[in-house]
């Protein structure tokens, strides 16, 4: 739902309840006042951690009958950085934390090889919830979901975003274009800068020809992402 949507909603509540109760629940002044206020400025009130708290329960769509664990994301609330995902595996549902299986493994092991660690960043998926089997996710889901990384965006107000695998730059471009194509390239996400690398779940398939590909990638994102802060 958008900030706009959302504050529609609110306002025909506030009205609602002022024709029933009149000045006794809000004055006129007061509304008048909360409506100069813009939209996404009532989203911001909210901190990352009470944004999780409200949506960990989420039964927008059927995922929420099968997952063990809603997984919201980890990481520095603060960060600058956000690596986004496609959506929880197996180990990620039962931990109810991102990238904590092999792919995970692999890509603390680059990020280690270049002095960092995932506790500086914050990491999460398109989508909060496993999908069965690990099949790819529905667009319905991707529909319902999507909101929620918006939200998480808008929130942590990072200076860079990094897209890891093809679902989630396809998702966030809205695009089908292959992530070899679209690699080493800015693009602009909701007003902040996103760039595409590989899936770890990539790199772990041809170790040997994929990961100096990915250790590229992310020297070069770490870079600019450094050139930026
Ligand atoms: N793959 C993903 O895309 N996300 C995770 O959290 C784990 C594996």
């Amino acid at each position: 739902m958008s900030g706009d949507e959302i504050w529609k909603g609110l306002s025909a509540y506030l009205e609602a309840r002022r024709e029933i109760e009149g000045g006794l629940f809000i004055d006129d002044d007061t509304l008048e006042t909360l409506k100069t206020v813009p939209a996404e400025r009532y989203l911001s009130f909210e901190s990352l951690e009470e944004f999780e708290r409200r949506i960990s329960g989420c039964r927008k769509c059927s995922l929420h009958k099968t997952r063990t664990n809603f997984v919201f994301g980890a990481g520095d609330p603060h960060t600058g950085l956000v690596f986004v995902g496609e959506a929880p595996g197996q180990e990620e549902d039962l931990q109810g934390k991102p990238f904590v299986g092999r792919s995970g493994k692999l890509l603390d092991e680059v990020l280690a090889s270049f002095g960092c660690s995932r506790k500086e960043f914050f990491i999460c998926n398109i989508l909060k919830c496993r999908p069965p089997e690990n099949r790819k996710p529905l667009p319905d889901e991707i529909t319902l979901c999507e909101p929620y990384l918006w939200q998480q965006l808008e929130l942590i107000k990072p200076k860079l975003i990094v897209s890891l695998g093809g679902v989630a730059a396809n998702v966030m471009l809205k695009t089908n274009i292959a992530v070899y194509k679209l690699r080493q390239q800015v693009y602009n996400f909701r007003g902040m800068p996103l760039l595409v690398t590989y899936h770890p779940s990539w790199v772990i398939r041809n170790l040997p020809k994929n990961r100096p590909v990915f250790v590229d990638d992310m020297k070069k994102i770490l870079d600019y992402y450094l050139s930026l802060i």
